[in-house]
């Protein structure tokens, strides 16, 4: 199982998913880069949720609010005070950290040393406005997207004269010191994440919950993440982040042990029932009234905020695990002599970073490639393509499954006598001939359907 990490890991570098960040210097801890494919997939998944939050609601709006903001903020919001904190244990012997959690039978994990008492340990990220260090005031990097929510929502409400119940959501970098970040981009100090805010009266917020809760897990099922590795699970009370009445997090079976010892299961979201913790404590830091005013029952009260908060590096993460497969004798029957492994990446078609690859069948003869060229240039303004002449054409199409390339393109010498190319389908394999007049139309409804 954690061969499969680092043979993901590795595809990941290969093939221009995720770089280690600065990695001429050595790297820097738990900091990464998205390379060409990564950020097509990142922008993807990006898009595909604030899709389904802003296209398929009526009631949700979006937000883009700054990452600094008045350290007041994280004040009130309990971010700055014990709530926010991990327990951090260091091994006598290794000098490894570990969140106190991961030791379970008091002894290092990783060499069996001893270990220190626990230490209390804050995860904001401090920094400082303002060019002389000393002068300037110090404030933070925010540690979730959704206190810009909060911030605002008083001007949403008004600008946008929402009525209750309706959401706001937003996607931006959150930053968090974490004592041992790991497992490539699961756990990370800084991290994107898409969160939506959902205000509505006390005596709904447990409907809406439910309501949120199964969206959630639709959506991920939805883009092709296998039931069996998705699952969601009630955290205790003594385990909820400080801000939750109740909390359900969506987990992803990862192969490798979970930060809370639950083996395998990680959160890839969370949904929270915040209750009236932040735009109360707000109010009371800040002096201004957020209550909402019902004009029709003249109730004045403060909304609950019911909040979905995914990551999307652990989702990216758990969406190339579960699409990873690995094809023993090939996929053809040509591979299958030689007896090789071949990679197919199965991610749905909306996720997949490439869709369309054009290979002109050999490049040593100059008609196809001139035809190749001209399609590629033809289709790139409405697909993300990608032109590949270099090795044999079953060469490139596993070069193109591996990173899952949802169609290839072929251009063969039927297409010098008849303006004709193959499509290749990346899950069946088939293949069948379409005009090159009217490829535009015929990959739209392919890669629509
Ligand atoms: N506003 C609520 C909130 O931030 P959270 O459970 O702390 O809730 C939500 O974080 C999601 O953000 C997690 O489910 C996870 O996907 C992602 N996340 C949290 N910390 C992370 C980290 N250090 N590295 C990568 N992703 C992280």
């Amino acid at each position: 199982m954690k061969d499969k990490i680092s043979k993901i890991v590795s595809l990941a570098k290969r093939r221009g998913f995720i770089f280690p960040s600065s990695e001429i210097y050595g790297g820097f801890e738990s900091s990464y880069d998205f390379g060409p494919l990564g950020v097509e997939m990142k922008r993807n998944l990006k898009q595909l949720w604030w899709s389904e939050m802003i296209k398929n609601h009526d009631d949700i709006v979006g937000l883009d609010a700054a990452i600094l903001m008045n350290p007041k903020v994280w004040q009130a919001s309990g971010h700055l005070t014990a709530g926010f904190a991990d327990t951090l244990v260091e091994c006598k012997e290794c000098h490894k950290r570990f969140k106190k959690e991961e030791i379970k039978n008091g002894s290092c994990p990783e060499c069996g040393g001893k270990i220190t008492k626990p230490r209390r340990f804050n995860l904001m990220m401090k920094t400082f406005a303002g060019p002389v260090q000393e002068k300037a005031a110090t404030t933070y990097l925010r540690a979730e997207t959704c206190q810009g929510i909060y911030m605002n929502f008083e001007n949403v409400l008004n600008s946008a004269r929402m009525k209750l119940p309706f959401g706001i959501c937003q996607i931006g970098k959150a930053f968090r010191n974490e004592i041992n970040p790991k497992n490539f981009i699961f756990r990370t100090r800084e991290f994107e994440q898409m969160e939506m805010q959902w205000f509505c009266h006390p005596k709904t917020a447990d409907k809406w919950f439910e309501f949120w809760k199964k969206e959630r897990i639709r959506w991920y099922k939805d883009l092709g993440m296998k039931k069996e590795n998705l699952r969601s699970k009630e955290i205790p009370a003594k385990e909820r982040a400080h801000y939750a009445k109740k909390q359900v997090d969506i987990e992803y079976r990862f192969p490798f042990a979970s930060p809370a010892g639950r083996r395998g299961w990680g959160e890839i979201e969370g949904i929270h029932n915040r209750g009236d913790w932040d735009l109360s404590n707000h109010s009371k830091h800040s002096g201004k009234d957020l209550r909402y005013f019902d004009e029709e029952t003249k109730e004045k009260y403060f909304p609950h905020i019911i909040e979905t908060s995914i990551g999307v590096e652990r989702s990216i993460f758990a969406f190339l695990i579960d699409s990873y497969q690995e094809i023993k004798g090939g996929r053809t029957k040509t591979t299958k002599s030689t007896k090789e492994v071949e990679i197919l990446l199965k991610l749905d078609k909306r996720i997949a970073p490439i869709k369309v690859a054009i290979l002109p069948l050999i490049r040593n003869k100059p008609e196809l490639v001139k035809i190749a060229k001209e399609v590629y240039k033809m289709l790139k303004p409405h697909f993300v393509c990608q032109y590949d002449e270099v090795g044999s054409i079953g060469r490139r199409y596993r070069r193109q499954d591996e990173v899952g390339t949802i169609l290839c393109l072929t251009c063969d010498f039927q297409t010098l006598e008849d303006n004709t190319l193959t499509i290749r389908d990346r899950d069946t394999m088939k293949q069948k001939r379409v005009k090159i007049k009217d490829l535009v139309k015929a990959l739209k409804e392919q890669l629509e359907n």
